[in-house]
């Protein structure tokens, strides 16, 4: 399983960078747009926090097919490292797609909603395909379900692509994503917690704590 940061939040991102084996970093235009601040200060500042090793994966707010790849050209020139343009599926998405594979840069393409948008997305060269699985399980249609089904069709037809299910709302979707074998998730910092949160795990380290202290006070093993 790859952990991705999907946030904009710097904050956020310096602590999941620093707690968690966090791979990366995914925004898409509503992610910036909420931080209200100037754009290429913000991906670089992520570019910064999370160094040219880790992923970052940025959506272009292009719609036609050679301004895509030209945005893309500009986002890979000014952050560097680990890079992944992210299109929308679409015919000129796809377009693009192709022509950035053969320029060899990274591309995740997003607002998948079926298998069939995340076959044809591998087969023009995305290297992640990013479905929504809390969008669909809101619409009754079972995003871990679509997720499988993507993983399954990319193993069958030996696709060099990823699934990256994102737009989680709960701990409990990421746990089934994982189920179905899905490769690769991106999540807020609340959601990436709750992934290791417990309430038994909280109970049971209060009860090493007291039992300890109770024998040796605030004494520690480096004490002794
Ligand atoms: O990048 C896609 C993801 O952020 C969408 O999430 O919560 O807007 O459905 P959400």
């Amino acid at each position: 399983m790859i952990y991705i940061l999907d946030t904009a939040d710097l904050a956020a991102i310096k602590h999941c960078n620093e707690f968690y084996p966090l791979a990366g970093v995914t925004t898409n235009p509503s992610i910036i747009a909420k931080a209200k601040t100037d754009f290429w200060k913000l991906v670089k500042d992520i570019r910064a926090i999370i160094g040219e090793d880790k992923m970052l994966h940025v959506q272009t707010t292009q719609t036609k097919a050679e301004k895509i790849v030209e945005e893309a050209k500009l986002l890979k020139k000014e952050l560097g490292g680990e890079f992944y343009v992210k299109i929308p599926i679409g015919e000129e998405g796809l377009k693009a797609t192709m022509e950035l594979h053969k320029l060899g840069i990274g591309v995740t393409m997003t607002a998948i909603f079926t298998p069939t948008q995340a076959l044809m997305a591998a087969k023009a060269g995305a290297d992640f395909v990013a479905p929504y699985v809390n969008r669909l399980d809101n619409i009754i249609g079972d995003g871990t379900e679509v997720v499988a089904e993507i993983v399954n069709q990319l193993e069958i037809y030996g696709m060099d692509c990823k699934v990256l299910a994102a737009s989680f709302k709960n701990a409990e979707q990421v746990h089934k994503c994982a189920s179905v074998g899905c490769h690769s998730v991106t999540v807020t910092d609340d959601i990436m917690k709750l992934l290791i949160s417990h309430p038994m795990t909280d109970a049971a380290i209060q009860g090493f704590d007291k039992d300890w202290q109770g024998v040796y006070g605030e004494k520690t093993i480096l004490d002794f």
